[in-house]
């Protein structure tokens, strides 16, 4: 009699371990649900592997929508993004005030002109901050550069809290000059002292006389 409680008591022990195990599982498993509860008895719903934390929704958002932290735009919208164009007027400044836009806020990742060699830019893992000749640059059309600069693309982040739209649609039009152009537009700007470029910026903004 005292053997086979014995036995028993190491029956329950060994169940026990079982049950500690399986519950050790890691969260994410396939076929059960993620919860806060270490023994996943009844899977709920809101513990579901349908959407979790840190991921994006997958859902598409309604027609026309357009997200002001950025990231991307619904794909109905694209072709009314892509056939966008600048509502300012393009004159001989437009193209300097870019560069001094640039100089500030893009060329640490696209290069000092825009080669897609900048200090940041090289230190990215995966891709790399393209250069302003590369075909992917080229060929966007005039309203996608200007969404992606607005919204971000991929791991760059969105300026659309931080530059003007006519800020934006300037770099833009820098983005449709060519290489040549483009160069010796931010070769001038970057032979200028960092106070002297803040202060003529500001005065295209308007902020200074
Ligand atoms: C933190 C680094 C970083 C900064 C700052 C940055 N970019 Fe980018 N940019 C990238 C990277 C990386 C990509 C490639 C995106 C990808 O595929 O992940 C990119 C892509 C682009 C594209 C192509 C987007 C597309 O739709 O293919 C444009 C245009 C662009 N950048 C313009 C700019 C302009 C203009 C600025 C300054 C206002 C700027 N970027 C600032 C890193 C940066």
């Amino acid at each position: 009699v005292r053997h086979r409680s014995h036995r028993s008591v190491l029956i329950v022990m060994a169940a026990t371990l079982a049950v500690v195990l399986l519950a050790a599982c890691k969260p994410g498993d396939p076929g059960r649900s993620v919860g806060a509860y270490p023994i996943d008895i009844f899977p709920e719903m809101h513990y579901s592997q349908s959407h979790k934390a840190q991921e994006p929704p997958r859902f598409m958002p309604p027609a026309e929508s357009y997200p002001r932290t950025g990231g991307f735009i619904a794909v109905a919208d694209i072709e009314d993004v892509a056939n966008t164009t600048s509502p300012y007027p393009v004159d001989s400044t437009t193209v300097r005030r870019a560069a001094l836009v640039f100089a500030q806020n893009c060329s640490m990742c696209h290069g000092l002109t825009g080669e897609g060699n900048g200090t940041v830019g090289s230190k990215f893992a995966i891709v790399q901050p393209p250069s302003f000749s590369d075909a992917r640059i080229t060929s966007l059309s005039p309203g996608e550069a200007y969404a992606s600069i607005g919204g971000g693309s991929g791991f760059m982040p969105a300026f659309e809290g931080l530059l003007s739209e006519e800020d934006r649609w300037a770099l833009v039009e820098l983005i449709n000059q060519t290489a040549q152009v483009r160069r010796a537009e931010l070769d001038a700007v970057n032979g200028v002292d960092e106070i002297t470029r803040t202060g003529e910026l500001l005065q295209f903004r308007g902020i200074v006389e």
